[in-house]
Order: structure tokens, then sequence, then C-alpha cells
């Protein structure tokens, strides 16, 4: 019988890479010609780099882990993670099977708009201006998808809506702001979006005889949000307490909320890019929704519930699986498959439910061990290396690192000089006394 994806998580940090590779291979997550392209070193010809960006040099090479054990709306997923910190991949995988085994994550995108602002700095009467566009909205929807966004139009989506919204100038005038929604499908829709706003500016001008300032999409898409729930069924009743507590830590103090936010985003952002999705668009559009009542507050919450825990993660997550990067790149290519999403909102979900996870696991770190024990652990190698370890001499390095820190609570760069020093020096003396015998 062919295995399945969930055949291959027990373990798989454990094997060696070539053996993950193939594991993925035989469920059928990647291909052979994946495993050639990863073996080759990923892409290498820059000649792609210099249609992307300017003044190109080279690439930056990020490592590219998956997470394991994710279960989300009842399917199975390998989930491609492009990122450098340590343990965030180790972190994810051990909650989300902590969640396999004794919970659920389920997902939703609520709403199907992104937004375009057209902006008319100085008018001179607001209502007079409101007016005008509102009695021509029918007329600006139609020509917007007529003469630019027909494609949309064709696959389902377009321009769906026209707002008009008072934004004071601080001064006791205002400016008036123009709002655009649009279904983009499943790309992301920056260009449509800014090319309809764009497109629409001749119009507004002669409708209103107001001069527009400038167009451009808003990453605040509080329009369309997705949210995605935990629920662990069975817990210890003194750690949900003390996680429900950090939950209400984030909700109410912003200097918390942030670094919450940053534990949130370690989930999301590796997965946008591994899929060479726009993670800054991502993040300004989260930040800004996690203070639209005035205050920076956290993006997750979690509460006691029927003798379990629930995580609720939701913001805006928009992201694109047609267009841009994600069909030029060929890694983000390879991720795409790899993760199998059908749409783009599928994808969102799927990070949605990434970053949530990725916070419960800090929140439960963070509130019983604490955060070094975990990371340190993990982060010793990049201290034995950075002290300047051969590959030969790192486990010792490594080992004596975590009898320090299971001593001392903590370590550092300086404990890895020390350690390597004394086991060079062991050494030597050691092959001197065998020389000298
Ligand atoms: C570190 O990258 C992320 C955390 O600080 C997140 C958090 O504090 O919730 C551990």
């Amino acid at each position: 019988m062919k295995k399945q994806l969930q055949d291959i998580f027990k373990g798989f940090s454990k094997l060696s890479r070539e053996d993950r590779l193939k594991a993925l291979k035989d469920v059928g997550v990647l291909q052979e010609s994946d495993l050639e392209y990863l073996a080759k070193g990923g892409l290498r010809d820059t000649s792609l780099g210099e249609k992307f960006i300017e003044n190109v040099i080279g690439y930056f090479q990020m490592p590219l882990g998956v997470a394991t054990n994710f279960r989300i709306d009842g399917k199975d997923y390998a989930i491609p993670m492009a990122v450098e910190e340590t343990s965030i991949v180790a972190a994810v995988c051990k909650s989300a099977k902590w969640i396999r085994e004794s919970g659920s994550i389920t997902t939703e995108v609520i709403g199907n708009e992104i937004i375009g602002q057209i902006q008319c700095a100085k008018i001179k009467d607001y209502a007079d201006f409101e007016k005008k566009i509102l009695l021509q909205k029918k007329y600006l929807i139609e020509v917007s998808n007529r003469e630019v966004a027909f494609g949309l139009v064709r696959r389902g989506g377009g321009v769906r809506d026209i707002h008009v919204r008072r934004v004071p100038r601080g001064d006791g005038t205002d400016m008036a702001v123009i709002h655009v929604l649009m279904d983009p499908c499943d790309a992301m829709g920056a260009n449509i979006m800014n090319q309809v706003c764009e497109f629409l500016k001749e119009p507004i001008e002669q409708i209103t005889g107001e001069k527009v300032t400038m167009c451009i999409l808003s990453n605040l898409v509080d329009t369309k949000i997705t949210r995605a729930v935990v629920h662990i069924n069975k817990i210890d009743p003194d750690l949900a307490e003390k996680i429900e507590e950090a939950s209400l830590f984030a909700k109410q103090d912003p200097y918390r909320a942030a670094t919450n936010n940053k534990g949130v985003l370690n989930g999301i952002d590796p997965i946008l890019v591994a899929t060479g999705n726009d993670w800054r668009a991502v993040e300004a559009g989260i930040h800004a929704y996690a203070c639209r009542d005035g205050q920076y507050r956290s993006i997750t919450r979690w509460y006691r519930d029927q003798g379990g825990l629930t995580g609720v993660f939701e913001a805006p997550l928009v992201v694109g699986t047609v267009g841009g990067v994600t069909a030029l790149h060929p890694t983000a290519m390879m991720c795409m498959k790899m993760i199998g999403a059908n749409s783009a909102n599928e994808l969102s979900r799927v990070a949605a439910a990434v970053g949530l996870v990725q916070n419960l696991g800090a929140l439960k770190a963070l509130t019983t061990v604490g955060i070094i024990e975990g990371h340190m652990k993990l982060h010793t190698k990049n201290l034995a290396l950075g002290a300047g370890a051969e590959e030969t001499e790192i486990p010792m390095v490594q080992k004596k690192l975590e009898e320090i820190l299971s001593i001392r609570k903590r370590i550092s760069l300086s404990n890895a000089i020390d350690v390597l020093k004394e086991l060079r020096a062991n050494k030597t003396s050691a092959s001197s006394v065998h020389h000298s015998s």
C-alpha cells in the first residue's frame, strides 16, 4: 500500500537529509526532479534574479525546512518553511504533534475583497464629492471590470464595490479617499489593484472636478480576514490557565503584544518566503490590524474551554498562488507543489494555522520551562560553529555546552570558545603524552 504523508511524520527529524528527501518523494510530496534540483543547491543561475531586482550580485541562501504533523481541516500537510532562526521548525512540529494527538485545527477565510485607495488630498466640498462618486458607482465598477480587471472577471472575481471615506487632514478640513473593493481570486492582487486605481483616476477627476493625488492598494485588508482555531481537548488545567494568562498579557500590554505577534509571524513568514509571497505586505497588514481599536494588541487569543484550551488567530493574511515570484522562482514553485494548496485561500489558512500553533508552542515554553532551554539546546551547534569548531569537534563542544546549560541555565559564545580551547588543549596534551610514551 502506498505510504501516506502521516506515515512519514514519526521520526522525520531524526532522519538524514537524504532520507528526509526520499521519504517526501515516497509519499509524492516531492518529485525526482525536485531532489535533483535541491542536490544541485537550488537556484544558481543569476539571470532569473536579474529579472526580479536590480544590481544583482547573487542569491541569499536560507535554510529550507519542513513542518510536519500538521492536520488542518482534516487534511495532512508537509509545510515548507524558509527561515534562519533555530528552534522555529522544531517547536512548531512538536506543538502540531500535540494538537494532532489531542485536538484539532480548523480554519476559514471571511470575506473575499482586497482594498485599493484613491486619494483626493484637497477637495472643496466632501459631501458633494461623495454624492457624485456614489451616483456614478455602478459605472465606475463596470468600466474597471471591462477595461482592466476583465481577466479576474472571467475567473469569477473583479471589482465589486466602491466606498468613499472622509479622512481628517488635521487642520479642520478633510481629504476624500475612495476605496475600491476587488476579489483577486488566487492572485495576491497588488498589481491588478494598482492598475484599476490608476485607471480610475481620470474618470474620477472628470466626475468630481477634483484632483486625484495618489492611487495604491492598502495592506490593511480588514475586508478579508483569515481565521484559524486550535482546540485541545484535554490539557493540564494548570498549563491551560498559564496560557490563558499569557494571552491576557499580550492582549493588554503592547510591549508584550509585539513579541507575541513576532512569535506568530515566526510561523507565518517562513511559509510566505518559501512560496514566494510578499511577507512585508502580510506583516504590515497584520500589525495594522493588531491596533485597529487604537491600541496594539495580540492577534491571537487563548482561553479555557470545556476542560480544554481554545486558541484563535484572526487577521488579514492575503497571499497569492498565481502570478509574481510564486510562479517564477523554481524553489517557490516546488514549495507550492509541496504544500498542495489548491487556492490562495487555502495557502492563507495554512499559514494562519502554523502561526497560531507556533504561538501555542512559545506560550507553553514561556509559561513553563522558559524559552532558553529549548532554544539554547538547539542553538549549541550555532555557538560551536561561531567559536570556530571543525565538523568533527562540533558534537563534543555541543555536549559540553549542554552540560553547562543544564547547570548554569545559560550559555554564550564565550562558553563555546572556552570549551573549544579546552578540548584542543586536551587533545594536544593527549597526543604529546602519546608521542613521548
Ligand atoms: C522568539 O523568536 C519568539 C518568542 O519571543 C515569541 C513570544 O515571546 O511569544 C518566543
